[in-house]
């Protein structure tokens, strides 16, 4: 009996969920099946082959999904993001590590059942990173790849554990037993604050920038939840998608490790609120820290160096903080408010 050939997206009713299923539709080349706890908006299903509401802890049901589809790539976004995830770490723990060890094992069976590699892009996140203080995160500036892995979150300490688990499942998976490789092809991005125009994150600690933006264009005053020096980087969602994708098609011999810093700029909160008060005249925003998020947010790196990134496999982000607001953000932003 054939099964329908799929990539399959968990976490589809997420942000970057949204994002992606929208650029693939675009590209044409794959039929998707969304996968999430919450049900997909109609905006989304419409753009795909398929879609399937449950939990990523249920193995039941992704042996469910393997009966009825041929899956060739697997995008693993679900997780808990990092504020979140402080309120309940042990669910969290279930979820972003469990989960992705689930998903692992029907990237494995899969590739098993129709004797190809199947691809798993993995989001991972600057929260893998943990500096010890705001002198030392100054000091450290860029970070690479292999260095400050000590996060402080439950979140953190989760992406930076499944990243070795792909890398296990990739090139160590029962390197004892006489069957061969697992056949998975796993491949990460460390992500840093995301930015779209069309969705608003929910229970990141990057979340300020975002937030800030979207309550202008609703002309709703904002307090800043970090203080005005506080920088890390972020990207727009497009080049999000687009490092995915690119990551995605790139040959297995070009890439030098599995996992990729990806950055594309870093105001500070301070110049971030100038910026959104230069774009929506008027608007209110205050800075009110809030001390535990703060301290999340002073243990990620001000900036990452994503050079091995632009070596391997090109990237280049469209753009950067003048396009992101002037070309991205502030005019589908402003439509996407006044069309309510
Ligand atoms: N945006 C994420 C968060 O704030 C970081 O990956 O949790």
């Amino acid at each position: 009996m054939a099964r329908k050939p799929v990539v399959l997206v968990t976490g589809a009713s997420g942000e970057m969920g949204h994002s992606l299923i929208h650029h693939l539709a675009e590209r044409g080349t794959f039929d998707v099946l969304a996968f999430d706890l919450r049900p997909m908006d109609t905006e989304v299903a419409r753009r795909c082959a398929a879609t399937r509401v449950g939990d990523v802890l249920d193995r039941y049901l992704l042996d469910r999904l393997m009966s009825e589809f041929e899956i060739s790539v697997v995008f693993h976004l679900a997780a808990l993001l990092s504020t979140r995830a402080e309120f309940v770490p042990e669910t969290a723990h279930e979820v972003n590590v469990q989960g992705t060890l689930n998903l692992l094992r029907l990237a494995v069976e899969e590739a098993r059942s129709h004797g190809r590699p199947v691809k798993f892009l993995f989001p991972s996140s600057i929260a893998v990173y943990g500096l010890p203080d705001l002198p030392g995160k100054r000091k450290a500036g860029k970070v690479a790849e292999p260095e400050w892995t000590a996060p402080v979150t439950m979140y953190g300490c989760n992406k930076l554990y499944c990243e070795h688990l792909g890398r296990y499942f990739a090139r160590h998976y029962r390197q004892l037993a006489a069957q061969g490789a697992s056949g998975v092809d796993f491949r990460a991005i460390r992500f840093p604050g995301l930015i779209s125009a069309f969705t608003v994150p929910s229970g990141g600690t990057s979340d300020y920038a975002p937030e800030m933006i979207h309550a202008a264009a609703q002309r709703r005053p904002y307090a800043c939840f970090v203080r005005e020096d506080t920088r890390i980087p972020f990207m727009a969602m497009p080049d999000a998608i687009e490092a995915l994708l690119t990551l995605m098609d790139v040959r297995a011999e070009s890439l030098t490790t599995l996992v990729y810093n990806a950055g594309a700029f870093n105001p500070s909160a301070g110049e971030l609120a100038e910026m959104v008060r230069a774009a929506f005249p008027g608007e209110r925003i205050t800075f009110a820290p809030d001390a535990r998020r703060q301290a999340i947010v002073d243990s990620w790196p001000e900036d990452v160096d994503d050079a091995r990134a632009r070596r391997d496999w090109g990237f280049r982000p469209a753009y950067d903080l003048d396009r992101t607001f002037n070309e991205y953000l502030v005019p589908n932003i402003t439509r996407r408010y006044a069309a309510r």
